[in-house]
């Protein structure tokens, strides 16, 4: 063997030495899975849900930590902060693309300081009232809101909200504005929607459901563009008379920046036996969630994703003109 070839080969063999005990070794804590709204809502109950799956998987608990405020950018700005480690990972919906329209002064690019790692669940909104509103269908709703905007107030999570953003296609199709109540979180919303303190709530299947089943909310329809398995007899929006309404929630999970491929690879692969574990089928399911296709599944699917998200959605909330700093 001459001699450049074994240098070459002892250098390859010292590469590998070097590589692949770190390998090995993620991940020897427990790692932590950033929620940005409040515990009890439907974001969280998605991720303790794939976390509870995912610990099996990696052999670590994945602990949910809530990091809440200003529609999910406070949790944003935090995990683009943290340590590329392998030990802090976000999930986020469709927020993660409209808050690049809706801040001007976002201190975070979601396109360009994360890492993507996978998709995980799409899940229906549904609309919904407090029990003692005066309209009784879809067609009560639009009339009495169309007569009554200035007395309505609608509760949402913030700017960067999906609850924000349903309020908002809602009151651009009746041509109404209505009284924005943000939250933490729709789990506090619900609440303040049970007790009768604001009128209008849009909300995923997730948390909603349980509540439209126990009769504990007016409830007038779907915001998918077809009608959903777990409430069939439910109209859509669409169906109700407003046109081309449609919103789905899909949720992505995150790393900062840097992270190694290699704990992308096994995180993502994590995720995706978390959406084939019969027990998590079954709970989303029960949920209304349906599991991503397959295409949605890849680091680079979601990466694709969002950005034709942040293309989708920035012209429409620029055109609504609602904005924060
Ligand atoms: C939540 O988990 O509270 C919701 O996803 C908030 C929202 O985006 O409406």
């Amino acid at each position: 063997m001459n001699t450049r070839l074994q240098v070459l080969l002892t250098g390859l063999a010292l590469l590998c030495a070097s590589t692949a005990p770190a390998q090995q070794a993620w991940p020897t804590r427990p790692i932590t899975l950033v929620v940005p709204f409040a515990a009890g809502g439907p974001t969280d109950v998605v991720a303790r849900t794939l976390a509870g799956s995912m610990s099996k998987t990696l052999g670590q608990t994945v602990v949910i930590e809530q990091k809440l405020g200003a529609g999910g950018t406070v949790a944003g700005a935090y995990v683009a902060r943290s340590a590329p480690d392998g030990y802090t990972f976000f999930i986020h919906h469709n927020g993660m693309a409209t808050s690049a329209a809706l801040y001007r002064k976002l201190s975070y690019n979601p396109l360009t300081d994360f890492e993507f790692v996978s998709q995980a669940v799409d899940v229906p909104m549904t609309l919904l009232a407090r029990k003692d509103f005066p309209a009784n269908n879809m067609q009560e709703m639009i009339a009495y809101v169309k007569a009554n905007q200035s007395k309505i107030n609608l509760a949402n999570a913030g700017l960067g909200a999906v609850s924000q953003l349903c309020g908002m296609l809602l009151e651009r199709a009746l041509g109404v504005k209505l009284t924005a109540v943000p939250f933490q979180g729709t789990a506090p919303a619900m609440n303040a929607l049970l007790g009768g303190q604001v009128d209008i709530l849009c909300d995923q299947t997730t948390q909603t459901i349980p509540q439209i089943k126990a009769g504990n909310v007016k409830f007038y329809g779907v915001t998918t563009r077809n009608r959903i398995r777990a409430l069939p007899d439910a109209p859509t929006l669409q169906e109700s008379g407003l046109r081309d309404f449609e919103v789905l929630v899909w949720h992505g999970i995150y790393a900062p920046k840097g992270t190694p491929r290699f704990i992308i690879e096994r995180m993502n692969a994590a995720v995706i036996a978390a959406l084939k574990d019969p027990d998590v089928v079954r709970r989303m399911a029960d949920l209304g969630a349906e599991i991503a296709p397959d295409s949605k599944l890849s680091p680079e699917g979601l990466q694709t994703w969002l950005k034709a998200e942040i293309d989708k959605w920035g012209p429409i909330i620029r055109s609504v003109g609602t904005f924060a700093d």
